[in-house]
């Protein structure tokens, strides 16, 4: 058997070498599903712009390479398109893409920027075009719910090797995985869908608790509505509010440098804040907003107190999560509609209460949802998480990802498998969903982290230490754990200017700790 198979290497070689890297139809034809059909197959040159009716961004300055995409066809009147963009000088890796929200697109931003480290590069619309993120009806139709939650991306990855090895002539030797928010979910759920489909993952703020974290996002408006109730807080309100969150929090970490390193450790009382004896009446707050303050800083569980879903972290902009909007947000409304009830007919918020939560639960709208947390199988066959969150995030709740964290080391723990073996979440202080922040180092080349005129990479720091990308390929490849990672923030985001900031983010639980020296610089802070 051994031998068979090495004979038929040694034949195969000379037809490898041969491989003409042939940006054709005929190179792809035999590859794809019997039922799926080409979309286009395309050359571009040196320097080139390519993108597609679906895409997000025009990929620009990209190196000569293939651009292929395949139309497959999926039961319940549905189908999913998925592109690859394969550059000529390929570092013989593959790596997937994810997308946001309920967005149908194909993410050529990111294929464009991993093209330039050399990899060949997949992504899929999700199953359905629709480049308005907020925007669930789609989900009318179950066989394109079911694509969007799943199907959509494990068939791309499956068609993406397919083509990549076709037009190389030869298999990738690691194949990757990165996304942020719906990607971070679609990351999460196809390493558990299928363990050996990626060798590293890099995923940020997983909107990873579909059931829940739809819904929340409207409920925890609700709080704040109507906006003529005595108990709303404006937005002008809310930003006061966050003035003094950080005045008080702070400090307490140590460091007053308008970034709260320690959301969770920070004692915050909100009575500094109430009318009673107030200076300034339109800087304080009524007892009854105290009350809607309380809901926005308190997660929301059901009546036994069991977990529904995390707040955000202190410091998070509240008018971003409670809103300053006649109507609740409409991420959970026309998730209820589309997803649960399936009716275009508007859903009337005053018959709300958790019952909705149970069906949601039981639903799982696309079994979308990863959490099949025993990730045994890819730890023992040697696959890396590497997962980060913002812990200013106001979109998907930074403690949704610690919690995800909990529940993933509880499944491995009776497999005797340490998270550090495999998993290492980075929380990222001060940052925003994804990327972003006034203060605070944030930028780690993760997905949807775009920077001014940078095609990829960390700016004057391009290594292990700094990209979280680098840093999960040598630990895959090279079997070196990141004990840390270095976030940079660029004076105005614009690395032209020069760097503002360097912190290290600390693997979970770790926390970064100010030592000695220059607040602004990466050696004078340690993890424990
Ligand atoms: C791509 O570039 C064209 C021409 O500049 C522009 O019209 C189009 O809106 C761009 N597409 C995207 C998705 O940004
Ligand atoms: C088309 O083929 C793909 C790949 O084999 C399969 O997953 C899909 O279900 C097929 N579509 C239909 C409508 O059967
Ligand atoms: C299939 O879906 C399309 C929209 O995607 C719709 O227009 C058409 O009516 C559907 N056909 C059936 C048989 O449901
Ligand atoms: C009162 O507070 C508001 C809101 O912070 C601020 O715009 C205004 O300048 C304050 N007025 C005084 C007199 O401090
Ligand atoms: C809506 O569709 C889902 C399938 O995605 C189904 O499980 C659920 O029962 C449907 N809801 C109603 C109210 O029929
Ligand atoms: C909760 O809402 C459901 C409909 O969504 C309704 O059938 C049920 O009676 C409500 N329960 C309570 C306790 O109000
Ligand atoms: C970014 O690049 C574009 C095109 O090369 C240029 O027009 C623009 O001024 C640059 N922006 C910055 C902030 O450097
Ligand atoms: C692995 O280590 C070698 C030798 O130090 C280095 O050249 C290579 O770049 C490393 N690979 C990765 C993916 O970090």
């Amino acid at each position: 058997m051994l031998s068979q198979t090495l004979g038929l290497a040694v034949l195969a070689l000379p037809l490898l070498a041969e491989a003409s890297k042939d940006c054709s139809k005929a190179t792809f034809q035999k590859v794809i599903p019997s039922n799926s059909t080409f979309n286009y197959v395309t050359k571009v040159a040196e320097g080139g712009t390519f993108t597609d009716a679906e895409a997000n961004a025009n990929a620009t300055g990209l190196p000569e390479g293939c651009a292929v995409s395949v139309k497959v066809p999926t039961p319940g009147n549905s189908s999913y398109n998925m592109a690859i963009y394969m550059p000529n000088k390929w570092n013989s890796r593959i790596i997937t893409t994810g997308n946001g929200g309920y967005g149908g697109f194909t993410n050529w931003q990111d294929l464009g920027q991993y093209s330039h480290y050399g990899f060949s590069a997949i992504t899929t619309d999700t199953g359905h075009f629709n480049p308005n993120v907020l925007d669930s009806t789609f989900a009318l139709n179950k066989g394109s719910l079911e694509n969007w939650g799943w199907r959509a991306m494990h068939g791309s990855v499956l068609v993406g090797k397919a083509l990549s090895a076709a037009y190389y002539g030869q298999t990738h030797k690691f194949s990757y995985y990165s996304g942020c928010s719906t990607g971070g979910r679609q990351g999460l759920k196809e390493m558990q869908v299928s363990p050996d489909a990626f060798d590293g993952v890099f995923v940020g703020a997983p909107a990873w608790w579909i059931p829940h974290l739809s819904i929340w996002t409207s409920q925890a408006t609700l709080a704040n509505l109507p906006q003529n109730s005595d108990h709303h807080i404006s937005a002008a309100l809310a930003n006061v509010i966050n003035d003094e969150i950080l005045k008080q929090c702070d400090p307490q970490d140590g460091v007053t440098d308008n970034v709260i390193m320690n959301p969770a450790g920070c004692v915050f009382n909100p009575l500094t804040l109430l009318c009673e004896g107030a200076a300034n009446a339109s800087a304080c707050i009524t007892r009854p907003q105290l009350d809607t303050l309380y809901k926005a800083l308190h997660d929301w569980t059901y009546f036994d107190g069991t977990l529904i879903f995390p707040v955000p972290s202190l410091g998070t902009p509240l008018v971003a999560y409670i809103g300053d909007s006649p109507i609740p947000n409409p991420m959970g409304t026309g998730a209820i509609e589309h997803m649960l009830l399936n009716t275009t007919e508007p859903y009337d918020w005053s018959t709300f209460n958790e019952s909705v939560v149970r069906l949601s639960e039981a639903i799982d709208p696309g079994h979308g949802t990863p959490d099949n947390y025993d990730l045994s199988t890819f730890q023992k066959r040697g696959g890396k998480v590497i997962h980060w969150h913002g812990e200013a995030d106001p979109i998907i709740p930074f403690r949704s990802s610690s919690y995800f964290y909990s529940q993933v080391a509880s499944s491995v723990a009776p497999h005797d498998i340490e998270m550090d073996s495999f998993y290492k979440f980075f929380p990222i202080a001060g940052m925003s969903h994804c990327s972003g922040s006034q203060y605070s180092p944030w930028y780690i080349a993760g997905a949807t982290q775009p920077l001014t005129n940078v095609s990829h990479g960390v700016p004057g720091f391009d290594d292990a230490q700094h990209n979280g990308l680098l840093a999960l390929m040598r630990w895959v490849e090279n079997g070196t754990a990141p004990e840390q990672l270095v976030a940079t923030k660029y004076n105005n985001d614009d690395p032209t200017k020069g760097v503002y900031r360097q912190r290290p983010l600390c693997p979970f639980p770790k926390q970064p700790i100010y030592t000695h020296g220059n607040v602004d610089s990466a050696s004078s802070w340690k993890c424990s």
